[in-house]
């Protein structure tokens, strides 16, 4: 008997922020059932396909997601059931055409990617398979290296500083468990550190300290004083990544820090700053140096980092193979952020990460800053072989619900 999609219903739950987000469940002839739910950015890049939301001030801010949930129970699934869930790239494009417009603002990216996701949850059910080993078959086998951001600045916490994201990334270890070892060990004593210090340990978005530092480099000091006391080498053992983040406070052709150092630079200043960080501390991976509008700077900024510096595109190239293979021809970066939620499906996800493979682009997969409990994220990196993931801090749950299930697929392996 031929398996079919027999149900599809979808519902408005909440995210990390206490924000209304779309979650699916997708029910199988064969009784399978599975859920999937999507996340929701804060400093969204301007070519991310569309997070449709209700825009009725009654409700939740004009938060709500009811018209991406209508769209997902009337349009989406009376196209889809009676449909064989295993045909991903047939479910996906199925609702690319029906929703007809460049960047999913009709239906939503929030309806068509919970569907996406839950379809392909039920099939990997359903087959008795755990999720990575359904999408990647019997290749998925690295455990992601973890990108662990335990300072929030920028547009996820009230913390006067402009960088958004301090991560700390482990590397020569063992194992998945070990980096995960190392990144808490350090992200307590830093806790300790900032408490005597009189500094806040509050977290922000993503579960990182978000205190009130006087600078850029006041955190990056923390984060060295945190990795040597916690016993570990800085710059051998455990080194840095950030997100710049700097499409947030690009204006008028000038990058504005205004939460910290109080500068404005132009993009060739804006490089010179990235470039004089990077010969101070070891970091190793930059995200978004340069603006997702500022092409020529992120141009310049590869020529002068590009050798020994991972430099990421998020909001340059949103997921979307449109704007990666941009990159490649002009030489723009060298790793793409992954996150499903820009680009609104599944088989477009799997799409740009093999064209960043195959161009020897590095590949992280990411979260977002507003979150659900949902783990995808985590089966994904395994599945793909990405890497590297980068899912927040050491606490609040939705961030090591995916560190916690990454245990669990290393523990199988
Ligand atoms: P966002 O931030 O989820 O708020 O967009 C994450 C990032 O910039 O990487
Ligand atoms: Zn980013």
């Amino acid at each position: 008997m031929k398996t079919f999609i027999s149900k599809i219903y979808a519902y408005e739950i909440l995210d990390s922020r206490g924000n209304p987000t779309v979650a699916t469940q997708v029910e199988l002839s064969d009784d399978t059932v599975a859920t999937a739910s999507v996340p929701s950015g804060a400093s969204t890049g301007e070519n991310e396909a569309v997070e449709l939301r209700d825009a009725d001030k009654s409700r939740f801010n004009g938060k709500g997601v009811l018209s991406a949930i209508e769209n997902v129970n009337d349009v989406i699934a009376r196209e889809l059931i009676d449909k064989c869930p295993f045909n991903q790239e047939e479910i996906d494009q199925i609702m690319i055409s029906l929703d007809g417009t460049p960047n999913k603002r009709r239906l939503g990216a929030n309806a068509i990617l919970s569907v996406s996701l839950a379809v392909a949850r039920a099939s990997a059910k359903s087959k008795k398979l755990p999720l990575f080993r359904y999408i990647g078959g019997i290749n998925a086998r690295t455990l992601p290296t973890p990108m662990m951001n335990i300072i929030n600045g920028g547009a996820h916490s009230d913390a006067p500083i402009d960088i958004q994201e301090f991560m700390i990334v482990p590397k020569n270890f063992d194992s998945f468990k070990d980096k995960l070892r190392a990144g808490v060990e350090i992200f307590q004593t830093l806790k300790n550190i900032l408490r005597k210090n009189n500094l806040s340990t509050a977290v922000g978005d993503e579960g990182g300290f978000a205190p009130n530092l006087k600078s850029n480099t006041h955190a990056l000091d923390l984060i060295e004083q945190a990795t040597t006391q916690a016993g570990y080498k800085f710059g051998e053992e455990v080194f840095v990544a950030l997100d710049i983040a700097s499409s947030e406070f690009y204006q008028d052709q000038h990058y504005v820090l205004k939460k910290s150092d109080n500068s404005k630079f132009t993009s060739s200043q804006m490089i010179d700053w990235l470039v004089k960080l990077k010969s101070q501390y070891p970091i190793i991976s930059i995200e978004d140096g340069c603006s997702q509008n500022d092409w020529d700077g992120w141009i310049e900024l590869t020529k002068r980092l590009g050798d020994s510096t991972q430099l990421v595109g998020d909001d340059l190239f949103v997921t979307n193979s449109t704007f990666l293979q941009k990159g490649i021809d002009l030489h723009a970066g060298n790793a793409i952020l992954i996150k499903p939620n820009q680009i609104g499906t599944l088989s477009e996800t799997l799409q740009t990460i093999r064209l960043a493979k195959n161009a020897g682009f590095g590949t992280i997969i990411s979260h977002r800053s507003g979150e659900t409990e949902d783990t995808f994220i985590a089966d994904l990196a395994v599945a793909t072989n990405a890497g590297q993931i980068k899912t927040g801090s050491l606490s609040r749950s939705e961030r090591t619900a995916k560190y916690n299930r990454l245990l669990c697929i290393e523990e199988n392996l």
